[in-house]
C-alpha cells in the first residue's frame, strides 16, 4: 500500500499534488531548494481546501500529514512513491533523477510530472529505470482527474500497472500512453491550438479575448464531455464519422493551419500579455483560480451524470 509520498519541487504543480495527496489521506514529505516555500504551501492548502473538500466529499484536512524538509535525501529515503515536479529541463531532470535513484528505497515508484520530456532520457542516469515513469498532470492537479502515464523504454509493466492503480486510488483517471513521444498526447494537442492562436494574434485577426471566446463559447463547451473524435462523429449526422470524413476530409488539404510557431517577438508577447491582463479585469491569479476551482467542482459533478450515460 502506498502511504508515504515524497514531492520533489513545490511550485505550481508540486503544490497541486501535495493538496491532492493530502485529500486522500497520504503522508506527504515535500522538498524544494527554496527553503521559504513551506509557509506558501500551507497557505495554498488552506485556500483551496473548501473546494477540494467538496469535490472529494471530505470532512477534515489532516495538515499533520504534511512535512516540509530541506534535504532531498530525507524526503525520499522512506517514500513509497516519489512525485518529481522540478523545472522542465532535460539537464536538470536527468541529474535530479540520478540523485533520486540513489536515495530511493527498493520498490518505490519514481514518477515525473514532466509536460513533454522523454522518460528514457530523463531516467538515463537513474539506477532504477524499470520503476520510473512519467505522470503528466493538469493544473490544478487537485481538481483535474486526467493524468498521462508514459513509460520509458525500460519501464516494467508491473510498475506501470501499480502506478495506474495508485493514481486511480487518488481519484484520478489515468491515460496510459502506449509508448513515449515528445509532448505526450494532450500537450501536443494543446500546443497545436496554442500555435494557431499565436499566429492569429500576431497577424491581427483577433484579440486574445476573441480567440478565448472562440474556444469557451464554441468547441470548449463540448470538449469536457466529448473529445475531438466523438464530437466530429456527431457532426457527421446519421452516418457519423464516415460522412464527416467525406465532407470535411478535403479541407485538411487546404490547409487552414500554419503548424510552425510564430516568432515570439516583443510585439506579439506584449499583445498576448496585455490582452490576457485586460481579460483578467484586475482580478489576481489567486482570485481567478478560486473562481475556476468552484466552477470545476460543479462541472465535474454535472459531468459525472452525463459521462456515465455515454461510457456505460
Ligand atoms: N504549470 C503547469 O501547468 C504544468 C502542468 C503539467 C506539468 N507541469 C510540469 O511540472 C513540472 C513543474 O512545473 P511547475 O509549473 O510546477 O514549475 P514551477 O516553476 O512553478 O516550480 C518548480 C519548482 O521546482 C523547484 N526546483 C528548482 N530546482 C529544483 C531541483 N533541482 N530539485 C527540486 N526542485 C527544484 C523550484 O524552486 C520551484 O519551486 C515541470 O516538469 C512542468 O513541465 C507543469
Amino acid at each position: 500500500m502506498i502511504k508515504k509520498i515524497a514531492v520533489i519541487g513545490c511550485g505550481v504543480i508540486g503544490k497541486g499534488w501535495i493538496i491532492r495527496f493530502l485529500a486522500h489521506n497520504k503522508h506527504v514529505i515535500a522538498y524544494d531548494p527554496d527553503k521559504n516555500l513551506e509557509k506558501e504551501i500551507v497557505k495554498e492548502i488552506k485556500i483551496t481546501w473548501p473546494n477540494v473538500k467538496k469535490l472529494f466529499n471530505r470532512k477534515k484536512l489532516f495538515l499533520k500529514n504534511f512535512k516540509f524538509v530541506t534535504s532531498i535525501q530525507d524526503a525520499i529515503k522512506d517514500a513509497d512513491f516519489i512525485q518529481e515536479c522540478a523545472p522542465e529541463n532535460y539537464k536538470l531532470k536527468t541529474k535530479l533523477m540520478k540523485n533520486i535513484g540513489t536515495y530511493a528505497k527498493s520498490n518505490s515508484i519514481i514518477s515525473s510530472s514532466s509536460s513533454g520530456l522523454l522518460p528514457t532520457i530523463i531516467y538515463s542516469k537513474c539506477k532504477n529505470p524499470s520503476r520510473s515513469i512519467i505522470a503528466h498532470p493538469f493544473n490544478p492537479v487537485y481538481m483535474i482527474p486526467g493524468v498521462e502515464i508514459v513509460p520509458g523504454k525500460k519501464t516494467s509493466k508491473k510498475y506501470l500497472n501499480k502506478a495506474n492503480k495508485f493514481y486511480k486510488s487518488i481519484s484520478m483517471k489515468p491515460i496510459m500512453v502506449k509508448k513515449e513521444l515528445p509532448g505526450y498526447l494532450s500537450d501536443r494537442l494543446q500546443e497545436a491550438l496554442w500555435r494557431e492562436a499565436l499566429h492569429i494574434v500576431n497577424e491581427g485577426y483577433a484579440s486574445t479575448k476573441d480567440i478565448d471566446r472562440a474556444v469557451e463559447d464554441g468547441p470548449g463547451l463540448r470538449w469536457s464531455l466529448m473529445g475531438t473524435f466523438l464530437t466530429f462523429h456527431l457532426a457527421g449526422g446519421k452516418a457519423g464519422m464516415k460522412h464527416m470524413l467525406e465532407q470535411f476530409g478535403p479541407a485538411l488539404k487546404l490547409p487552414w493551419t500554419k503548424l510552425k510557431a510564430p516568432k515570439l517577438s516583443k510585439k506579439l508577447s506584449m499583445r498576448v500579455i496585455n490582452g490576457t491582463r485586460q481579460q483578467a479585469k484586475g482580478k489576481s491569479v489567486q482570485k481567478l483560480s478560486n473562481i475556476r476551482d468552484e466552477y470545476l467542482v460543479k462541472l465535474q459533478k454535472l459531468r459525472k451524470k452525463y459521462e456515465d450515460k455515454i461510457r456505460k
